[in-house]
């Protein structure tokens, strides 16, 4: 008999994914702004993940529903149910290990993050309120920008409601990490997938320093590379808004780089061997949060990495002198904003 495409491959185990791979792990992951530019391939690519066993989307723009049954047709072992309005929040959390938060406004062109910050904050200390309500242990993803003002913000609605622990509140800085990586393997001809970059600091401007001289494999730059790939970093969000001319900021890019809750899911499952850059509450700086690789484990950070900051080269020296007080304002302006409203 004539069976389908989709019959035979399965009987030959390799086409399905839940046939080819098996899911190690029934992890249940929420993402709230689903409907979003980051958020829909977001949900599409955890909805390929063998570590996720429920995945929730949250949105206030209703068709949220309609994505969930959208993805809930690929046949991925995990199960997708929407959510919409304040009124179905809190059970779009319950039971949830991770919860990414990416809802909120985006930058325009000639809009600064700062610029988004009266907006989006607002929407962050609402989830964060109903994270800290309804699944106070979950990890936390912070994606909604100024993550360097989102994630103290988030740190202060947890201890306002005594359920704040500072190694599972992440800011989410891989998009850096991607960006320099790639600009790095074009420039120097390397293989892409080979070169590993770490970017400290806080995620806006200046704040964002790659460490160069710490790329692995070892290569040199001359003192205008460095400039020019420093700047070409710190700018790259502006590239993708102004190319974009106005429909949208960073969304593709930047789901890719949710790879970090993928190895979230790996070290939660157990993989000891997981390090990914983050913006987390930290002591390597004298500022309370700071970007710097940490390692991963089975309870969020398990160690921030502090190594990769020594032996900077004078440029480097500089610009992590220079973007401290910036940073520091911007982290001091997320926790004055919680406190006022208390
Ligand atoms: P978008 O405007 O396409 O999507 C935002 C979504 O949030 C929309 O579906 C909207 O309905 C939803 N939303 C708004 N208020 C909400 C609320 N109170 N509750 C639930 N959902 C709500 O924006 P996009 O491009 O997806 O960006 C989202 C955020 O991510 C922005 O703050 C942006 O600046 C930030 N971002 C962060 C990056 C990073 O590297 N961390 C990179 C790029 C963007």
């Amino acid at each position: 008999p004539r069976h389908s495409f989709a019959h035979r491959a399965q009987k030959q185990k390799v086409w399905s994914p839940q046939y080819r791979v098996q899911p190690q792990a029934s992890f249940k992951v929420a993402i709230l702004g689903a409907a979003g530019g980051i958020g829909q391939p977001l949900s599409l690519l955890i909805k390929m993940s063998p570590l996720v066993s429920t995945l929730y989307l949250y949105d206030i723009a209703a068709h949220v529903k309609g994505i969930a049954a959208d993805l809930s047709h690929c046949n991925t072992p995990s199960q997708v149910l929407g959510f919409t309005g304040t009124s179905q929040l809190a059970n779009s959390l319950k039971g949830v290990d991770v919860v990414v938060i990416t809802a909120g406004v985006t930058a325009k062109p000639g809009m600064t993050r700062g610029d988004l910050f009266s907006i989006n904050v607002i929407i962050v200390k609402t989830l964060v309120e109903a994270v800290a309500d309804n699944c106070p242990g979950a990890l936390i993803h912070m994606i909604s920008n100024p993550v360097n003002s989102t994630v103290p913000i988030a740190a202060e609605v947890m201890k306002q409601k005594g359920v704040y622990d500072p190694k599972k509140l992440f800011g989410i800085t891989t998009l850096d990490v991607v960006r320099v990586n790639t600009f790095v393997a074009q420039k120097k001809n390397l293989k892409v997938v080979d070169v590993d970059v770490p970017v400290v600091g806080g995620h806006d401007g200046i704040t964002i320093l790659p460490l160069l001289s710490k790329t692995r494999p070892s290569v040199s730059f001359t003192d205008e590379e460095v400039l020019e790939l420093t700047v070409r970093i710190q700018n790259a969000g502006l590239e993708v808004v102004e190319a974009k001319a106005g429909a949208g900021s960073a969304t593709l890019s930047m789901a890719y780089a949710a790879r970090f809750l993928e190895s979230s899911l790996r070290a939660l499952d157990g993989d000891e061997s997981v390090y990914e850059c983050s913006f987390v509450q930290s002591d390597v700086t004298d500022l309370p949060f700071f970007a710097s690789r940490v390692k991963l484990g089975k309870k969020g950070v398990e160690a921030v990495i502090s190594s990769e900051l020594q032996g900077l080269t004078e440029f480097e020296q500089k610009a992590l002198l220079a973007l401290k007080p910036e940073l520091k304002a911007s982290i001091e302006k997320g926790v004055t904003f919680v406190q006022k409203q208390a």
